[in-house]
C-alpha cells in the first residue's frame, strides 16, 4: 500500500515538474523569438507546437518529448545560432539543462532538434524515433498550405530576393550547405521544398491533413505560372 502511494507521489511529481518544464520553456522559447522575422516567428512555433500535439494525440508517442522539441525545433537553426550549421541540439541542451529536465528525455528531445531541419530536394532524412517523425511533419505541415505560401514570399521579401525568375531554374542540392547558401527565388523554393514535402510526410495524420494545403500550392503556382505566362486571358 505505501509502495503505491509511494510510486504515486512520484508520478504526480514528475507530471507536475514536466508541466512546469513546458510552460518556463515555452515563455522562453517566446522571448527568444521576439525578434524574429514573421516566416520564422514564435507564431510559427505556436502553430508547430498546436500541430505536432495533435498528431500526437492520435497516432502516440510521449507528449512531453514531442511538446519540448516542437517548442525548441528551430532554437539551433544555423541563421539563428551565428551559422554553425550542425550544432547537436546544443542549445536546446542548455535550455533543458537549466530546468532540470533528466538527461535521458534531455537527449530525446536533442536528437529530435539536431534532425528536424530540410536539408536538400537531394538530402535523405534521418531516422529516428516516433517523435521525431511527428515533430518534422508538424514543423512541414507549417511550411506548405495557405500559411507555408505567406511564409515563403516573407521570406524571400525580407532578404530583397526577387520573387521570380523565369531563367533561373530549380536546383536538386545534394548538400545541406549547397542548399542553405543558394539565394534562390522564391518560386523555386517550392519545386526544391514545398512541393515535395507532402511525399516526405510519415505520419498517416500529417499525410492528411497536408492534402488540402499541397493542392492549394499546387494550384497557386500553376495559376502564378498561367499569369506570368498569359495563358489566363
Ligand atoms: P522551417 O525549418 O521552420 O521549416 P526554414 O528555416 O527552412 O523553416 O524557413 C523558414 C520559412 O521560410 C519556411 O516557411 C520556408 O519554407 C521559407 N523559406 C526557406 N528558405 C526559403 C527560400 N530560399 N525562399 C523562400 N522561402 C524560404
Ligand atoms: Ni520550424
Amino acid at each position: 500500500m505505501q509502495d503505491i502511494s509511494l510510486l504515486l507521489n512520484a508520478t504526480i511529481e514528475t507530471m507536475h515538474s514536466n508541466e512546469q518544464i513546458i510552460e518556463q520553456l515555452t515563455a522562453q522559447v517566446a522571448t527568444f523569438f521576439e525578434q524574429q522575422h514573421a516566416d520564422h516567428d514564435f507564431y510559427h512555433i505556436q502553430r508547430v507546437v498546436k500541430l505536432a500535439q495533435k498528431i500526437q494525440e492520435i497516432e502516440g508517442g510521449d507528449y512531453f518529448v514531442v511538446t519540448c522539441a516542437a517548442l525548441l525545433h528551430d532554437i539551433s537553426d544555423h541563421k539563428l545560432n551565428g551559422g554553425i550549421m550542425n550544432d547537436n541540439g546544443r542549445v536546446s541542451r542548455l535550455y533543458l539543462e537549466e530546468l532540470n529536465c533528466s538527461p535521458e528525455l534531455t537527449n530525446q528531445i536533442c536528437d529530435i532538434v539536431d534532425k528536424v531541419s530540410y536539408k536538400g530536394a537531394g538530402v535523405e532524412d534521418e531516422s529516428g524515433s516516433l517523435e521525431l517523425k511527428i515533430v518534422r511533419d508538424a514543423d512541414r505541415l507549417d511550411a506548405i498550405g495557405a500559411i507555408g505560401i505567406a511564409r515563403a514570399f516573407h521570406f524571400g521579401g525580407a532578404r530583397n530576393r526577387p520573387f521570380f525568375v523565369p531563367d533561373v531554374t530549380p536546383t536538386n542540392h545534394t548538400s545541406f550547405e549547397a542548399y542553405s547558401s543558394d539565394k534562390i527565388h522564391t518560386i523555386n523554393h517550392f519545386y526544391e521544398k514545398l512541393l515535395l514535402l507532402k511525399d516526405r510526410l510519415e505520419t498517416e495524420t500529417a499525410k492528411q491533413i497536408a492534402q488540402k494545403r499541397h493542392q492549394l500550392m499546387q494550384d497557386f503556382v500553376d495559376q502564378f505560372h498561367a499569369e506570368w505566362e498569359g495563358r489566363d486571358f
